[in-house]
């Protein structure tokens, strides 16, 4: 039997799952690590943090599963896309990494953007530069850190940093490439100008492969710390969005991912790189090779109820431990014994900005449409409702440009409850499905690393060897047509504070 690793190095912890061929997993190990927000609007995190998880992670499905290490034929990597990992000539870490939630780079991006011009951007990369995307974060440091900046010699995303300790490789591949504003997403290749443009020398950046493809073999340093033979294969792997649509079989036109982690993101495959006119939606390489995806992002989706959960939901939590549930489990219950739209109490979940459709770094979250009847039950439901109004932006995005939409697969922990994949199908309209794993990111990779080994064909076999249809939940159409009328408003709200959100940015600096 062939054993495949898959590692997510992800925003609140890194994941590593051990499957075998037949998608079976024999082991997963978690390691949760800090985030860092030094001042407002920033997102940082230690490497070294990601770098002990991920070592730690390994010896604990190795041990877990007690298989033979040599068994394990590939590793592949996934991770939160977008951070900048700055190295210096002795391939040390020169600064805490400045991650894809983090918006300090709004003039760095409108520089990028006017420098090269709008319709040159579009045309090299097929998206905006954001200011969660790499591109702004390296310009940023030349703007504010020249120290630190001359000496920079490489920059990596999070993934291909823990690749370049597990291989000693600088490597990269296409889809987590795409999200750096620096990679020509329809040549599959960095785009020179854009690198020159933003006077960035192209060999900071990694050397690219496609996702299925071995980019190193684990070094003896690595193998020490890993338990992992030196000589095992590391795939290119994936962003955690392209990953994770693999580990969801979001490889066929017309299959739809809608994933509620801390992020929300709403995904679809694509033959083409085709783009949205209105630059809402990324188009970015897939780690299907030869393929695309359109995504739209949310930026606080399930990171709006983290929020709530540790801000305000102490009695649950005690609660919680003392019946050895989850405290998402309570807070939900009660938000489901709430009816349809709160009563009126809405929330816009822009805790840390937002991306899509509205790239608005000083966006915050709102309750809207408080009364005395408002209890904590009221503020969980328009938290749940909130998200899914914002995952519905993205739907709608993708009806107005005619993308087919077949069936939407919910994952990540927000489709775990059972209260919030109804309220996700009622608001969408589209009956939402779950799928016979449950492993996100970890297992896309895991299948990648199974293509590079040899051990599935194709990506597309890969996933139909292993993912399965299970539950469907259908909209209700009287809720739908409820969360109809609710929807116009929440809209409606954005555009009425939109000035608002910027005055208080320049109120609190
Ligand atoms: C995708 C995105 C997030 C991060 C963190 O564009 O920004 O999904 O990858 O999960």
């Amino acid at each position: 039997m062939a054993y495949l690793l898959g590692i997510d190095i992800g925003t609140s912890g890194t994941k590593t799952i051990l499957i075998d061929e037949t998608g079976r997993v024999l082991a997963r190990a978690t390691r949760e690590y800090p985030l860092s927000t030094p001042r407002p609007l920033w997102s940082e995190q230690n490497p070294s943090d990601w770098a002990e998880a991920t070592f730690a992670t390994i010896r604990a499905v190795l041990n877990l599963s007690q298989i033979d290490p040599k068994e394990v034929k590939g590793v592949g990597l996934s991770g939160q896309m977008h951070g900048a990992v700055f190295l210096d000539e002795n391939h040390q870490v020169l600064r805490p990494a400045i991650l894809w939630n983090d918006q300090r780079t709004q003039a760095e991006c409108d520089w990028i953007m006017e420098t090269i011009g709008r319709e040159k951007v579009v045309e090299l990369i097929s998206n905006p530069v954001l200011t969660g995307f790499t591109a702004g974060k390296i310009v940023w440091l030349r703007n504010n850190e020249p120290e630190t900046f001359a000496k920079v010699r490489k920059v990596l995303l999070p993934k291909d940093y823990i690749r370049l300790l597990l291989t000693g490789e600088f490597a990269t591949e296409v889809s987590d490439a795409s999200g750096t504003a620096l990679f020509n997403v329809r040549k599959r290749d960095w785009a020179e100008e854009m690198l020159d443009g933003c006077g960035i020398p192209r060999d900071w950046m990694p050397k690219s492969y496609e996702s299925p493809e071995v980019s190193g073999r684990v070094t003896e340093a690595a193998s020490g710390k890993s338990g992992l033979p030196a000589g095992t294969p590391v795939v290119g792997g994936g962003g955690d969005q392209a990953a994770g649509a693999v580990g969801n079989g979001i490889v066929e036109t017309g299959i739809v991912s809608s994933t509620v982690g801390t992020s929300g993101v709403v995904f679809a495959f694509a033959d083409q790189p085709i783009v949205d006119p209105g630059l809402r939606l990324h188009t970015f390489c897939h780690a299907v090779p030869g393929k695309w995806h359109l995504m739209g992002v949310m930026l606080s989706a399930g990171g709006s109820l983290q929020w709530y959960r540790d801000a305000f939901c102490q009695p649950e939590k005690t609660v919680a431990a003392a019946l050895g549930r989850d405290p998402y489990e309570l807070i939900t219950a009660e938000a489901d014994a709430v009816p349809v739209g709160a009563e009126g109490l809405m929330f816009l979940p822009y805790l840390t900005g937002e991306r899509t459709p509205y790239p608005d770094p000083h966006a915050r979250g709102v309750f809207f449409g408080i009364t005395r009847r408002s209890d904590r039950a009221h503020f969980a439901r328009a938290i749940l409702e909130g998200v899914a109004l914002g995952l519905r932006d993205s739907f709608e995005i993708m009806r107005e440009m005619k993308l087919p939409i077949t069936q939407v697969r919910a994952s990540g922990g927000g489709a775990r409850s059972a209260v919030w994949r109804q309220i996700q199908a009622d608001v969408t309209g589209f009956p939402h499905v779950t799928i016979n794993v449950d492993e996100g990111p970890a297992l896309g990779v895991a299948l990648l690393a199974g293509v590079g080994a040899g051990v599935y064909p194709s990506v597309e076999a890969a996933c139909k060897a292993v993912i399965k249809v299970e539950k469907q939940t259908d909209p209700c159409t009287i809720n739908h047509a409820a969360y109809d009328r609710f929807y116009a408003v929440y809209r409606a709200l954005y555009a009425q504070l939109k000035g608002q959100f910027s005055e208080i940015a320049r109120i609190v600096g």
